[in-house]
């Protein structure tokens, strides 16, 4: 399960390179393709939210019942989930305005984009460098083999760097591919 979440985080910060990039060509004030923004946020919405940040959740209740682990901690991991839920689906509804051509200032849009990036980061960074270390050198086999068997997506498919990669994605699978 620890291997799904790092090579999640590794994907995710593509998708967050993709938007940097991106932000970068605004400022230059060059046409960016708010299509492949929103298949970003689309995957995150259906992906993230509802599989990784799941099972992420799974295996922090996990933890944070049967090992020591101070407010902080808790508090934080569930707030960034409920605030990165929060923000994508506002920066979603933000390009969904943009695509039906309503008028948004380049500068509002940019903040958001960069609120949103820089949050993401720090959440991926506080996970990968104090969370997952500290879990991996604290549950055993057979916590794993507990929160395997409470893990009920097994199933679950990752449709844009998964096996197949679902229409929806393919210009944007495209795009990391190439870029
Ligand atoms: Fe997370
Ligand atoms: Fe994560």
């Amino acid at each position: 399960m620890l291997n799904r979440i790092h090579k999640d985080h590794k994907n995710i910060m593509q998708l967050l390179q993709v938007m940097d990039n991106h932000i970068v060509s605004l400022k230059l004030d060059k046409e960016i393709d708010y299509q492949l923004l929103k298949s970003i946020t689309d995957y995150l919405k259906h992906y993230s939210d509802k599989y990784h940040h799941p099972m992420e959740n799974l295996i922090y209740a996990y933890y944070l019942k049967y090992r020591v682990v101070t407010d902080q901690v808790a508090n934080r991991l569930e707030d960034d989930h409920k605030q990165l839920k929060i923000l994508t689906t506002e920066l979603d509804d933000m390009i969904n305005m943009i695509l039906l051509d309503a008028i948004i200032p380049k500068e509002v849009f940019i903040e958001k984009m960069e609120g949103f990036v820089s949050k993401q980061k720090q959440h991926l960074n506080y996970e990968e460098a104090e969370i997952l270390p500290a879990i991996q050198s604290s549950l055993t086999e057979d916590d794993w083999a507990h929160l395997i068997l409470q893990w009920k997506h097994k199933e679950y498919v990752d449709p844009l760097f998964g096996e197949s990669i679902s229409d929806q994605f393919k210009a944007l699978a495209l795009h990391i591919k190439v870029s």
